[in-house]
């Protein structure tokens, strides 16, 4: 029944598209809010974490009209490296600003010996990676005084170690470290493409309580792989994907992510608006009804 499921902790903000700077002038002359057909904006951190004021004021004048998750790519979850404390400053800084419902970050590695690949690096599968990111991701959460999501990323090889497949190293991640998660669900039907697993059976592992945040997204074919390009409409297996996900977790925030080859923000709204349907029609919650 629907209200046995265990629902995630943070709150439902419905279905958001990723914040764009091309999409900024659509979006701040819009009469309503509601007119827009989006819920909520998710913010890129890094972004915002720049000397010089305007990007902050826009943030803020969206802020004061949506409600904003801040999405960060370079806080180096799995790195060897050291944690930056100049860059957990900035975030918090940030956070404190412009008060986002969740903050998150990617379950990958960015840089080794101080030099950064600017890449969302994946990690192998061990149970040593996972103390390792247990212990960074508590560190983050600690010094933030919050609880962060982190969001599984795609991959196009595998290491020789894997111990294990990735949705149980993300689930025993969110318990151990007491997180929550960012069920990117593009990167699950690409990552699946590419190594041949069951992205049903991934999808089916990951405790519902944990997930703060869903990614939907489109991605391109090059040869045999798929390639995590967000230049393309959700394709109809994340569509599935999607469906099967809420009628397990019931309502969960879900955004749609496109960074490539950006439409107008009318195009993203079309795919918001199919979101919001299969909510309707799968979860039984009509995103923009909320008290
Ligand atoms: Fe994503």
């Amino acid at each position: 029944m629907q209200t046995t499921r265990p629902r995630s902790p943070v709150p439902f903000l419905g279905v958001g598209v990723g914040l764009r700077p091309i999409h900024y002038e659509a979006i701040l002359a819009a009469p309503a809010p509601a007119e827009l057909g989006v819920d909520w904006f998710e913010a890129i951190s890094e972004n915002y974490m720049v000397p010089g004021g305007r990007p902050k004021r826009i943030l803020d004048e969206i802020r004061a009209r949506f409600p904003i998750a801040l999405h960060g790519v370079s806080l180096d979850l799995g790195s060897t490296d050291p944690l930056d404390p100049g860059h957990l400053a900035q975030l918090a800084d940030l956070i404190a600003r412009h008060e986002p419902a969740w903050v998150s970050d990617h379950l990958c590695w960015t840089s080794v010996a101080g030099e950064s690949l600017h890449d969302l690096m994946p990690l192998p599968l061990t149970a040593s990676v996972l103390d390792h990111v247990v212990e960074r991701v508590a560190r983050v959460q600690d010094r933030l005084g919050r609880r962060i999501a982190v969001e599984n990323v795609s991959s196009y090889v595998a290491f020789a170690e894997d111990e294990m497949p990735e949705w149980e190293l993300l689930s025993a991640l969110a318990v151990r470290a007491d997180c929550g998660l960012l069920l990117d669900l593009n990167n699950i039907h690409v990552s699946a493409h590419n190594h041949g697993f069951d992205a049903h059976k991934y999808v089916d592992a990951i405790p519902c309580d944990r997930v703060f945040q869903l990614h939907l997204a489109g991605p391109s074919q090059a040869g045999r792989l798929l390639v995590d390009t967000h230049d393309h409409p959700v394709p109809e297996a994340v569509w599935a994907l999607y469906e099967r996900f809420i009628r397990r977790a019931g309502p969960v925030s879900t955004l749609i992510e496109w960074d490539a080859s950006i439409p107008p923000f009318e195009r993203l709204a079309e795919e918001a608006a199919r979101a919001r349907s299969i909510l309707a029609r799968v979860a039984g919650e009509t995103p923009g009804e909320r008290a």
